[in-house]
């Protein structure tokens, strides 16, 4: 079995999984609580929050598993790729450290490619080739993807990410970090026509990039002009909150959805692979669903307590173990996002 490693933004999670993509531990310790209070991730605090929960988690998986590391596991798998430097060198030179005392290889993970090969673990089917999708926090983009290691950036956000754009203008209701399950819950007993909001470049059909900064800035003209920028003073009522939730989140996800709609027009399909923090929207997995039956493409969206950071999806590590593509001990971390061959 494999141990998989994650700490690329603010969550320090491991998990062991088997040769059949069976998941026999898994555990995620989030730092909601440190975050909280500056409204979004800070993170030299996320690199030292990793660096206290690193070993006790890893730990914590093989014990629940029953596992005897050095005897059992096959190799230690990590994301070195892209996140926050501070935090993915913890991962790294935990999971380099364990390899050296136990003796076993160093598998590298491209963190995107692992949203999406959340995927996989939907259905237990072979998800390649697709157009992969990632909508988190971090990133919005858009993959040609051959194979776990074979992919090609179709497009992305050329601003903020859409899990962002959900945080911030959650920010700007009064509502706690990270915001985009407070909009989705909000947003159900909202109107989503009370607001008209931009949907940036979505008529653009050139180009499979999107735009999220101008709608956030939308959403703050609406509510504080624009010359204001304090939100903390704003006194919103709940209908207010309810329908700005439901007229921004609309408008977010008629943007994702239309550019995966372009997507699979231009590369011709098949199959549609989205993961990432916001494919737990409910609304946005409804929406998926019609717009790929309305076109006949195969949907297939992360499971649900696999779209936000897990080591889970570190799964993608067991198609690199099969070809024997182990990293080196020295292997560095990649912060940026690379766009593939
Ligand atoms: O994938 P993830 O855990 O972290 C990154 O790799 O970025 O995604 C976190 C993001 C946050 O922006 C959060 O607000 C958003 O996913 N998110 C949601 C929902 N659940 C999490 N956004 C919209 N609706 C949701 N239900
Ligand atoms: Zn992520």
């Amino acid at each position: 079995m494999l141990l998989c490693i994650e700490t690329t933004c603010d969550e320090t999670a491991a998990a062991l999984i088997d040769r059949d993509r069976r998941v026999l531990s898994s555990a995620v310790a989030s730092q909601e609580e440190i975050h909280q209070r500056f409204q979004g991730v800070v993170p030299e605090l996320a690199a030292r929050a990793h660096l206290e929960r690193i070993v006790p988690i890893i730990q914590q998986v093989l014990d629940q598993a029953g596992i005897e590391a050095a005897r059992e596991l096959s190799a230690i798998a990590v994301a070195t790729e892209p996140g926050l430097p501070g935090s993915l060198l913890v991962g790294l030179a935990a999971a380099k450290g364990l390899c050296v005392a136990w003796q076993k290889p160093l598998i590298a993970i491209n963190h995107i490619q692992a949203h999406i090969y959340a995927c996989q673990l939907t259905r237990q089917e072979n998800i390649y080739p697709c157009v992969g999708f990632v909508v988190s926090g971090g990133h919005t983009n858009l993959y040609q993807c051959h194979s776990a290691d074979d992919w090609k950036y179709l497009g992305g956000t050329i601003d903020d990410a859409v899990g962002e754009a959900f945080d911030k203008v959650a920010v700007m209701l009064g509502l706690p970090y990270p915001g985009g399950p407070h909009i989705s819950r909000l947003a159900k007993a909202g109107d989503a026509c009370k607001y008209a909001l931009p949907r940036p470049m979505l008529a653009d059909r050139t180009t499979l990039n999107l735009s999220f900064s101008g709608l956030k800035t939308a959403v703050r003209y609406h509510l504080v002009g624009t010359g204001k920028q304090d939100f903390s003073t704003l006194s919103l009522s709940l209908q207010q909150q309810q329908d700005m939730a439901a007229s921004f989140q609309q408008a977010a996800l008629d943007c994702v959805v239309g550019k995966a709609e372009l997507a699979m027009h231009r590369t011709g399909g098949p199959r549609l692979c989205i993961g990432g923090g916001v494919a737990a929207n409910s609304l946005l997995r409804a929406q998926l669903s019609s717009m790929a039956q309305r076109i006949g493409v195969e949907l297939l969206i992360a499971p649900l307590e696999l779209c936000t950071d897990n080591a889970v999806m570190g799964a993608i590590a067991w198609e690199f173990y099969d070809r024997g593509q182990f990293a080196p001990l020295d292997i560095d971390i990649h912060a940026g996002l690379q766009r593939g061959a």
